[in-house]
């Protein structure tokens, strides 16, 4: 059984920054995983407009942080004011973790890392797996990073707004110059083209998010590719539209639950450098969502 949370006056700090942050899960899934491990730690959500986010990572040293998550609309935008980056951060232009040693502030991307567990862990191992990525936002080059990072054999990034995705596959290609990335406008003929060579669909895209669970990034003149498996980072709702429709079909689904789960255990890794207990934190994520 673990300790009921709580504050002292020697709790170590570490917070989210976002605009807004009041939904996140992430203050439960962490504080529980405090918790858990009978740690004096605390996690507090930290409400930063988009005009003081100097002032407030400046602040998270003066006020002896050890670190922070970072969210939308700050993930590109805090990069300036740290000293060094992890590759992933780097290369995906967006850090989503800060940890402050000895004054300095390291940034991380751990969406990357996150998302491949959250694959791993239901068995999906991408590698010479050729991938279909719908979206190419903000957590489609953390997806891509991973993706090329782990061989897959081919992605090809599908965005409504095309130009969007050329620009991030020739980004991403500079980096990693033997992978086969490609790039496509999200349209029923060119997922029509894709037909059956395909092993692994991934959606970025918002479409499907609760409160609009109705909708479905993958058109219904569109055939499920026979035997590709399907994962959606959207985790409310946490069988999305297109989940359902791809199961019905037969194929194989991974729900965004598990990404959301294993960026937030690194997070706990860099910070506290002990293993977190991603059951824990997985249980209270889907408390906070009402998921029985
Ligand atoms: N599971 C996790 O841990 C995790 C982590 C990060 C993000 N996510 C989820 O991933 C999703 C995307 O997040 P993000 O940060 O990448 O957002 P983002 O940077 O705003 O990108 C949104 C993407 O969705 C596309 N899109 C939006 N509305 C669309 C529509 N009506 N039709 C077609 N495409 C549409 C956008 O296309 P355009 O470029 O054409 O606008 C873009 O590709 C969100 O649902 C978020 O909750 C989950």
């Amino acid at each position: 059984m673990s300790k009921p949370f709580q504050i002292t006056g020697k709790s170590s700090l570490v917070g989210l920054i976002g605009w807004p942050v009041e939904h996140s899960l992430s203050p439960v899934m962490h504080n529980a995983a405090f918790a858990e491990l009978g740690l004096d730690w605390a996690y507090v959500p930290l409400a930063v407009t988009p005009t003081s986010v100097e002032q407030a990572i400046r602040g998270l040293a003066a006020l002896s942080f050890v670190g922070a998550n970072v969210t939308v609309p700050h993930k590109q935008a805090v990069i300036r004011y740290l000293d060094e980056l992890n590759d992933a951060a780097q290369i995906t232009g967006a850090v989503n973790t800060i940890h402050i040693r000895e004054g300095k502030y390291f940034g991380y991307n751990t969406d990357a890392v996150g998302f491949l567990n959250s694959l791993i862990e239901a068995d999906c191992h991408p590698k010479d797996m050729r991938v279909a990525v719908l979206g190419a936002g903000g957590a489609s080059r953390a997806v891509v990073f991973a993706l090329a990072k782990a061989e897959a054999a081919a992605v090809t990034v599908f965005n409504r707004t095309a130009e969007r995705a050329a620009f991030l596959v020739d980004d991403l290609a500079d980096t990693f110059p033997d992978s086969h990335l490609h790039f496509a406008p999200l349209t029923s003929q060119a997922l029509i083209d894709l037909g059956d060579d395909v092993d692994l669909v991934i959606n970025t895209t918002s479409v499907g998010m609760s409160p609009d669970i109705d909708s479905n990034p993958w058109p219904s003149d569109v055939p499920i590719p026979s035997h590709a498996a399907f994962c959606d980072l959207i985790y409310n709702p946490l069988e999305t539209t297109l989940l359902a429709r791809a199961r019905a079909a037969g194929n194989p689904t991974i729900d965004g639950l598990g990404m959301l789960v294993h960026q937030g255990a690194f997070a706990f890794e860099i910070w506290t450098g002990q293993k977190p207990p991603t059951d824990v934190m997985r249980q209270a994520a889907m408390d906070g969502l009402g998921i029985k």
